[in-house]
């Protein structure tokens, strides 16, 4: 690392990982991971929703040690903020997924898997033995992919399923596609076959996109019904922005929903997670987990977002610069920048646990 790079220990904030990281980065891996769709315009919103609302705290109420944890997959877990599933970390970092795997495990939080991972989903399964870890599963036109992907899952002892159902097409990539984005070998899509991975190498318009191009664009509740009928482990659905679509999840069997408008990577004009989450929650509180990502930034964001009703939130981008910066060591320390802006600022609030988050700690003029 040249030394006028930063010193990523003394971060303050998760802003400083992404301008550091913009530096190491070539071109394009910094245009695929950092980029949204068309005019980005709900990328952009995902960051600037969450100061559209203001917390009202509380004085004198005696909070010095908060409690800041949450239920995952009805799981335990000591925070309520965890890396998002984020495609191709081998990218970003030459130890990849594996990195932010180890940084998990030590942290006994829970890892979402990609399937368009550089590292095998087994490999990551061994990472994290202490904690749990989920599989992020995509449908592919080949079903006897998909079905294999979830019985390696099963097999490699992950606790659970999340199905992204919001990137059936991917988005128009407009910087992809001008950096003509590919997989540079010797990098692969580890989890998946020759075909799929023989698209992302080829350079002329956006290789994830073809990749993509493997993937189930015909996938409706009932096929998606069938995919899951044979698994035995607890599935959620990722990439919801209607709470009616949540309700069917539900009643299909989801553990969890993942609001998501994908980083603002897919439809370009979308709510935000914060805008459409009081809607969930009016209908789902307390009959599902809800979680939420996008845009999420600083501890009063996710604070904003549980008192919305959300159970947790996922950090998408901001895991990959700091993974870029400074591999396990660099998520580790995003992840304690994030705790203890939540921890203050739950002291500040007046609140002394996440469970009592709700409306009253929003400022309503
Ligand atoms: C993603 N996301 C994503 N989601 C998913 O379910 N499977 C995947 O493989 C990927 N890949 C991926 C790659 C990159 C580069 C990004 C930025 C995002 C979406 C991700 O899980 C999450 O929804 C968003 O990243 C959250 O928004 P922020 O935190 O990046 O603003
Ligand atoms: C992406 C896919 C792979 O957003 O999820 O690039």
């Amino acid at each position: 690392m040249p030394s006028s790079l930063p010193k990523f220990q003394n971060f303050l904030n998760l802003d400083e990982f992404e301008t550091a990281a913009r530096l190491l980065l070539s071109p394009m891996a910094h245009a695929y991971f950092a980029g949204g769709a068309c005019d980005q315009i709900t990328l952009r919103e995902n960051i600037s929703s969450w100061n559209t609302i203001k917390l009202w705290p509380r004085i004198l109420q005696g909070v010095a040690n908060p409690d800041l944890t949450t239920t995952l997959f009805g799981h335990l877990a000591a925070l309520p903020f965890f890396p998002a599933p984020v495609a191709m970390l081998k990218l970003a970092h030459p130890q990849g997924e594996l990195a932010v795997a180890k940084a998990m495990n030590q942290l006994t939080l829970p890892y979402f898997a990609s399937t368009m991972a550089t590292t095998t989903l087994e490999d990551v399964a061994q990472e994290t033995k202490s904690t749990s870890a989920y599989f992020q599963l995509y449908c592919f036109k080949d079903l006897a992919l998909t079905k294999s992907l979830i019985q390696r899952a099963e097999q490699a002892g992950f606790k659970g399923l999340v199905v992204t159902v919001d990137a059936q097409s991917l988005g128009k990539r407009e910087a992809d596609i001008r950096h003509e984005f590919h997989l540079p070998t010797p990098l692969k899509l580890e989890n998946l076959d020759y075909q799929s991975n023989l698209a992302l190498h080829a350079a002329k318009g956006s290789g994830a996109e073809r990749v993509s191009a493997h993937f189930d664009t015909s996938l409706d509740w009932k096929s998606l019904e069938a995919i899951l009928a044979d698994t035995k482990l607890p599935w959620a659905i990722k990439g919801v922005l209607h709470p009616e679509d949540a309700t069917i999840a539900a009643s299909l069997g989801a553990k969890a929903i993942f609001i998501s408008n994908h980083g603002g990577r897919q439809l370009d004009g979308v709510p935000t997670a914060l805008e459409v989450l009081p809607l969930f929650a009016k209908v789902l509180k307390g009959k599902i987990e809800i979680f939420v990502d996008g845009g999420i930034r600083r501890g009063t964001d996710i604070i904003k977002a549980i008192l919305l009703g959300a159970n947790g939130v996922l950090i998408g981008k901001p895991m990959v610069w700091a993974l870029a910066v400074g591999g396990e060591a660099g998520v580790l320390k995003m992840m304690k920048i994030l705790e203890d802006e939540l921890r203050l600022g739950m002291c500040l609030l007046g609140c002394s646990s996440l469970k009592n988050l709700d409306n009253r700690y929003l400022f309503h003029a």
